[in-house]
């Protein structure tokens, strides 16, 4: 395990880590020691599910600190509400369903759920559980209900599971979610903790994902693109890559639930429809052209978080492509740049915005500058996507929002439902900022 920098923002901070009932409890010690090491003041809740998978003990070694369990201890000290008071970020690691609704309903039947009512830090959770727990309707409204209320959701990771399962619902590593209790101190800043008054100014912003986001979209048409397209070679074969569509769909989802009115532009993906969004599947580059040209002149805002292919083979095969003929030689032909012809097509005019994203590894921030210019658009994302815990395929983001004035903003590494509500952010100011540029 790699051990935290030494540079940390944790020295000195209050962290409450929640441990709940699954069989990634164990990955809570190794959570608990990052964070100790980190100079970080450690206390662990421990629910009774949780004290299934591991002992307090292991706890209290790591920490030096007495784990808590119950409510009845301590009455005298208020325990049931004291943590949560005294706590500067509060780690839920790992999270089951269960936990994720107790916290989404504001239950208060345990310790973990009073310390987290009473608790007005930042709150990280890590979900862990089977993907069918994961994918349950119920789950998704429950995690909506929290990522509106600003909880840091970080994972689940994909991958295997407990008896066998393969699926969403991997708790995320404990480095990933070091990372992201030490984003949430950082961007809680300007809050009360030791670290937080001596840290210095960033030299650029920060944006604070916990921040609440009302229907501040109502009456505002939006585009929004999302997947990766598919250009065939021959009926059974495609060049592709490897956008899951995830932050497409988050955007799309986020946008709605701001009083949006949002067209969904679809490659293909299994992900379902976001509640209150019209959706439009594409196949290729060219369809995702057609598509949102259509709607160009008709939007306030097109989104363009798609992953479109930049080239498609000059012909498809009528037949599947037989191996024994050996290997085919493909001549490739240039897709249409949807992004670079709407900022053609708008010129000076100021509708519809256009927000563009860039998939880069590396020198990200330079190569999305120079994409926002050439493209002609207002706002560009830039994402690593060399990176494994965000970009392409995974549930979390991390990425820099560029304007064509200059303007630059940091969105630390999050769940792409929060990182597609700071970029809204960022839409919704500019909407509403000087016209023209
Ligand atoms: O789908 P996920 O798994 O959640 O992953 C999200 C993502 C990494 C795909 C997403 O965050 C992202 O970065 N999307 C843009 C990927 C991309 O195609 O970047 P690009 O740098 O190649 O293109 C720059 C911009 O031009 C993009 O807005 C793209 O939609 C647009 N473009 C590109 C080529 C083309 N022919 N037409 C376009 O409109």
């Amino acid at each position: 395990m790699s051990r935290p920098p030494a540079d940390t923002p944790l020295e000195g901070r209050r962290v409450l880590l929640g441990v709940t009932g699954g069989i990634a409890a164990y990955k809570a010690a190794l959570l608990a020691r990052l964070l100790v090491q980190a100079g970080a003041e450690v206390d662990v809740v421990l629910t009774r599910g949780g004290g299934h998978f591991v002992g307090p003990a292991t706890f209290e070694g790591i920490t030096g600190r007495a784990v808590r369990s119950e409510v009845w201890e301590d009455i005298a000290a208020g325990t049931h509400v004291a943590l949560g008071r005294a706590a500067e970020v509060l780690v839920v690691y790992p999270a089951t369903a269960h936990t994720l609704a107790r916290l989404a309903h504001g239950l208060a039947d345990d310790l973990l759920a009073t310390s987290a009512l009473a608790a007005t830090c930042p709150v990280v959770v890590a979900p862990a559980m089977h993907a069918e727990m994961w994918q349950h309707p119920a789950t998704r409204d429950n995690v909506d209900l929290l990522t509106r209320r600003g909880v840091r959701l970080v994972g689940p990771a994909e991958g295997p599971l407990m008896g066998g399962d393969e699926g969403p619902g991997r708790l995320v590593d404990p480095e990933v979610a070091f990372a992201a209790v030490t984003a949430a101190l950082t961007d809680a800043g300007s809050g009360t903790g030791s670290a937080a008054r001596t840290a210095t100014a960033a030299p650029t912003a920060t944006a604070a994902p916990t921040a609440p986001s009302g229907p501040d979209l109502a009456g505002c048409r939006l585009v929004v693109t999302a997947g990766g397209t598919r250009e065939a070679l021959d009926p059974v074969r495609y060049l592709g890559n490897r956008s899951s569509g995830r932050m497409g769909f988050a955007l799309a989802a986020a946008a709605a639930e701001r009083g949006g009115e949002v067209e969904l532009v679809a490659a293909p993906t299994e992900l379902p429809t976001p509640p209150g969004v019209r959706r439009t599947d594409v196949v290729t580059a060219r369809d995702m052209h057609a598509a949102v040209t259509a709607r160009r002149t008709e939007v306030d805002v097109i989104i363009k978080a798609a992953a479109v292919a930049d080239f498609r083979p000059e012909q498809v095969a009528p037949r599947k492509l037989k191996k024994d003929r050996g290997a085919p030689a493909v001549a490739l032909v240039p897709n249409p740049d949807i992004l670079a012809e709407l900022g053609a097509a708008r010129g000076t005019a100021d509708r519809p915005v256009l927000v563009g994203f860039a998939a880069e590894t590396d020198t990200a921030e330079d190569n999305g500058r120079a994409k926002l210019t050439a493209k002609g658009a207002d706002l560009l994302v830039v994402n690593d996507v060399s990176a494994t815990d965000a970009g392409f395929e995974v549930d979390d983001n991390r990425v820099v929002v560029l304007d064509r004035r200059g303007g630059r903003q940091e969105v630390a590494l999050a769940s792409k439902r929060v990182v597609a509500d700071r970029i809204l952010d960022a839409v919704v100011a500019w909407l509403e900022g000087p016209r023209g540029g």
